[in-house]
């Protein structure tokens, strides 16, 4: 068990020594308490460097030995800290970032409680550092390291080679033309807990065991990236596949998908108003789920990189209705006041067809990714309309929604709810422009 996951995460490990360079870089902007260091010189080395220096540095972020293989080529003229936007340029010099704002988050992470920082996944920051016993390493999990690989790479040649199976703590080299040496441990990657990640997850959760439900909810509100090739990333991509009705258009890729998680007592509202609803309607006795509850999409607007690469944390400007409907879930009372209120009243607007609410969905922010919102919403008895009523403000009386159906003024379904415990954002599905 010495040399535990070894390719795959040196391979990455270039990326760790980019951010600890970074963090020193960063010794600028802020006070910040690392004892300078001369700044990366605006390093042109080619090396992607797979240094065991590299990853040591990044786990010890009191040493100043920034083995510049980092600053590589291949993070190119993109700001290290968001991948996103351009690298600022003052005219004499590219710094290493876009604009303060890039700089002071590795900075406050830097600063933020101390070293502790440093224990935690240089990908998701939100998981333990995995420790084999011997050594730890930079990332929590397979998960996340193959998560920080950067995407663009040719894998033509050494990257898939000498790979281990991507199972946690298997290091059998993966069966041919296969991730996984077996299919046992391809079905346990499949159905890992989604906090963990290393524990196969209990039926009908996510999560592995009540200490990660714990652990999890306790996060709220916070979005949890879901692996590629995951069964949860499987189920949501097929329903965004599936619902891509807009004839002439291909459906585009998932690229990421994220499990949101709300604060913590935030569920407990919805989960009572589905009771409600279940109570008066008797929707299992029907062989449908408690309170008819469905997946239903939401398009909305995004103003920061949210659910970009690694890009975890929520912004807070009020102008970002993707991140203030997962960290506070839909508000009727904020709903439509910038668009006027829909077709059937001042509800909240899904659709059971992903490429309808794709028409919603705009970045106001540079990002080659669109995002939408795969919700819970409690259906009950939904009231079918083929003509609009703007001045709806609720259900009309003896039914729990609006079905809009296609057909009438409408192109595509419509489901309007009118109360904002009957939904709750589930999923975050980051696709390409479409
Ligand atoms: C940085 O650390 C590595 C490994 O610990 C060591 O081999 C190397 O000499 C160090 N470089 C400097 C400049 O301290
Ligand atoms: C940091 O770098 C300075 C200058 O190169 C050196 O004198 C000092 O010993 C280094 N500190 C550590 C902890 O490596
Ligand atoms: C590091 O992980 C711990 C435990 O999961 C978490 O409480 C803490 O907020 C994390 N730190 C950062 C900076 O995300
Ligand atoms: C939910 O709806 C009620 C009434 O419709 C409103 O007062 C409340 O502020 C809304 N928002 C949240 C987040 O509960
Ligand atoms: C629209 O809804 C309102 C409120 O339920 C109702 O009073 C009105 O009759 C409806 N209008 C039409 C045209 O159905
Ligand atoms: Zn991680
Ligand atoms: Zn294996
Ligand atoms: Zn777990
Ligand atoms: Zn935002």
């Amino acid at each position: 068990m010495a040399s535990h996951i070894p390719t795959a995460l040196t391979a990455l490990s270039f990326l760790s020594s980019v951010a600890s360079g970074l963090q020193k870089a960063q010794a600028a902007p802020a006070p910040a308490p690392p004892p300078s260091v001369a700044p990366p010189a605006p390093q042109s080395s080619s090396s992607t460097g797979t240094s065991s220096a590299s990853s040591y540095a990044a786990q010890n972020p009191g040493t100043n030995n920034t083995t510049s293989t980092g600053s590589s080529s291949t993070s190119s003229s993109l700001c290290i800290q968001c991948h996103v936007k351009p690298k600022y340029t003052d005219g004499t010099k590219t710094h290493q970032f876009c604009g303060k704002s890039c700089a002071s988050k590795v900075s406050s992470v830097k600063t933020g409680s101390g070293n502790t920082n440093s224990n935690n996944c240089t990908f998701c920051h939100n998981r333990p550092k995995y420790n084999d016993g011997t050594r730890t390493h930079d990332y929590c999990s397979k998960a996340c390291a193959q998560n920080a690989k950067p995407q663009r790479k040719q894998t033509t040649s050494s990257t898939t080679t000498g790979q281990t199976c991507g199972a946690p703590g298997c290091t059998n080299p993966p069966h041919h033309s296969s991730d996984y040496c077996s299919i046992a441990h391809k079905t346990l990657a499949e159905n890992l807990c989604l906090m963990c990640l290393q524990a196969p997850k209990m039926a009908n959760s996510h999560f592995c065991s009540q200490t990660c439900i714990d652990d999890a909810e306790q996060k709220g509100p916070t979005i949890l990236e879901v692996p590629l090739g995951h069964s949860t990333f499987k189920s949501v991509a097929d329903q965004f596949k599936a619902s891509w009705r807009h004839a002439g258009s291909t459906c585009p890729a998932v690229r990421r998908i994220y499990k949101i998680m709300m604060p913590p007592g935030k569920l407990a509202n919805y989960e009572a108003y589905k009771a409600a609803v279940e109570a008066k309607g008797q929707f299992v006795a029907q062989g449908r789920s408690a309170g008819n509850e469905n997946r239903r999409w939401h398009g909305t607007r995004r103003v920061c990189n949210l659910g970009d690469k690694g890009h975890t944390q929520f912004c807070s400007q009020s102008s970002c209705s993707l991140c203030s409907i997962i960290r506070n879930s839909f508000d009727i009372t904020l709903w439509g006041k910038k668009t006027g209120w829909g077709r059937f009243g001042k509800g909240i607007y899904t659709s059971s067809t992903s490429s309808k609410s794709n028409d919603y969905s705009h970045n106001d922010c540079k990002s080659n990714l669109k995002a939408i919102l795969l919700n819970k919403v409690v259906v009950g008895k939904g009231c079918k309309m083929l003509q609009d009523n703007t001045s709806l403000t609720a259900a009309p009386a003896g039914y729990d929604s609006v079905l809009a159906e296609k057909g009438g003024s409408l192109n595509y379904d419509e489901l309007v709810v009118y109360n904002n415990d009957s939904i709750r954002p589930s999923f975050l599905v980051m696709y390409d422009e479409p």
